[in-house]
């Protein structure tokens, strides 16, 4: 039998994915790690955390289930975005990582703008200067750290810092690449104009790979190191939310990944790349060769409702909380809920927007409240949805639903309502790391596309359909898009700036 791995290297732990040639999860190992916050708002992670945690997690999946690392066919590779890895000539790390979500580049991304134009870097890259992408952090260190800047010699991704460790190869998928924001996002490649700009060289980045495509093979040291044979094909993988969307079977036009973690994500896959021409969306490459994506991230979305019940209703299951909320009428008669609380990534890319409750009076309860949140979360993803429209996705036939919020019944019925699209649950659970594992399997011949592999691997389990309410929804959502324009001045004020 042939086996395939996807290993994810994500802010907080590795994960390595054990999967037979049909498709079966085998076996599945994480090791975890911290990152570190040395000043407010900045955050960085040391690269041997994530090599010592592939080579453990690795380690351990072999040892759990007894598969002989000479049937292991094929590796993928996925993990956190946009993180900058900086390397000297010798192959070593200069400084930590700077990892996505940081917040230190404010400065760098107007630099970008003035450099570029604002209106020229959002149709080359499909996206608006963001301070968690990596082409700011590049700036930062040239404007902040010029003795490390002067040794540059390789700029990677964490993942493909992963990538280099396991094989020697330096290499980048198109869907990190397209994160960085130094691509041609029409292209899949570096873009060459915007390099130029920012004085940015070519020699540091390394050449792009289709997610399917072998970048290299695991090196006779890195066997050594991880349990494994030498000689493995790796694959050019994605980055998470591409990866992801490939392990949800997002990998063709019309159907659509919701991921209500702490944060919501909305990932559209695309034939042809489509940008928000505000840049108010990010367009990335997919992780499938040749497609392209959309997406919208809301910072606070289940987190909302862990904030909630932290806040105010602390010691009740979130069951019992949400129990409660059926009870109330669709617009939790009249009451309104602004989910940035933890400022905000689309619609309004703001760091200091807040979270409000708006409507409020003495009729209502904590159930009433509880509905508002679950409602506002709802409203705040279909900010994502208006905008995909507005880029020019087709309509919406199906979306595809994972994470802890959407176990709820009651908010996938909300979810469909405000949507207006059936909410569809399936049968994987491992996501990004299962994704790369799949393009594995693809690049290695075991299916013949990744909308095949999906479309055989992954089952939809469970639908539910657009109920009566969404003409309430369609009344009340104008409602909610009023208040960010009207709080925003006031939101400024109470953060200080
Ligand atoms: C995507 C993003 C996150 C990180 C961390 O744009 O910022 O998904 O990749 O997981």
């Amino acid at each position: 039998m042939s086996y395939f791995i996807g290993i994810d290297s994500s802010t907080t732990a590795t994960k390595t994915l054990l999967m037979d040639d049909r498709g079966a999860v085998i076996g599945v190992a994480a090791a975890e790690y911290d990152y570190e916050t040395p000043r407010p708002l900045w955050t960085e992670q040391s690269p041997d955390l994530w090599w010592d945690a592939t080579c453990q997690s690795i380690r351990q999946v072999l040892a759990q289930t007894g598969v002989p690392p000479a049937e292991i066919k094929g590796i993928g590779l996925t993990g956190q975005m946009h993180g900058m890895v900086l390397l000297d000539q010798r192959g070593e790390v200069l400084r930590p990582a700077i990892l996505w979500n940081d917040q230190r580049t404010g400065a760098e991304c107007d630099e970008m703008r003035e450099k570029f134009g604002k209106d020229r870097l959002i149709d080359v890259t499909g996206n608006d200067a963001l301070t968690g992408f990596t082409a700011p952090k590049i700036l930062w260190v040239k404007n902040n750290e010029p003795e490390f800047y002067a040794q540059i010699a390789q700029i990677l991704l964490p993942k493909d810092y992963v990538r280099f460790k396991l094989t020697g190869q330096y290499a980048i998928d198109k869907a990190g690449g397209a994160g960085t924001q130094l691509f041609d996002v029409r292209a899949r490649n570096w873009s060459e104009p915007l390099l130029e700009a920012l004085g940015i060289e070519r020699g540091w980045l390394p050449p792009t790979f289709e997610g399917t495509a072998q970048t290299g093979v695991v090196s006779a040291e890195a066997a050594a190191a991880c349990g494994l044979v030498a000689g493995i094909p790796v694959v050019g993988g994605g980055g998470d939310q591409a990866a992801n969307a490939v392990g949800t079977g997002a990998v063709v036009d019309g159907v659509v990944a919701l991921s209500l973690g702490t944060s919501g994500v909305v990932f559209a896959s695309n034939d042809r790349p489509l940008i928000q021409p505000e840049g108010r969306l990010h367009a990335f490459c997919h992780a499938v060769p040749n497609k392209w994506h959309l997406m919208g991230v809301m910072l606070s979305a289940a987190g909302s409702l862990r904030w909630f019940r932290d806040a105010l209703a602390p010691g009740v299951s979130f069951d019992d909380l949400v129990a409660e909320a059926e009870a109330i009428p669709p617009g939790s008669d009249g009451l309104l809920f602004l989910p940035y609380l933890t400022g905000e990534r689309t619609p309004h890319p703001d760091p200091l927007a807040r979270g409000a409750f708006v409507g409020l009076t003495v009729r209502h309860t904590r159930a009433h409240m509880t509905r508002a949140v679950l409602e506002g979360v709802a409203f705040g993803l279909r900010d994502s949805f208006e905008l995909m429209k507005e880029a020019g996705l087709a309509d919406v036939t199906q979306v595809r639903v994972s994470g802890g919020g959407t176990r709820s019944s009651l908010w996938r019925q909300i979810l469909a309502d405000v949507l207006q699209a059936e909410m569809v649950t399936i049968n994987t659970a491992e996501g990004a790391a299962y994704g790369a594992a799949i393009l594995a399997a693809v690049g290695s011949g075991a299916f013949a596309s990744v909308p095949e592999a999906c479309a055989t691997l992954i089952q939809v389990t469970g639908q539910t359909p657009v109920g009566q309410n969404s003409a309430v929804y369609d009344e009340v959502y104008p409602l909610y898009r009023d208040l960010y324009p009207a709080l925003r001045p006031t939101f400024s004020a109470v953060s200080g700036q």
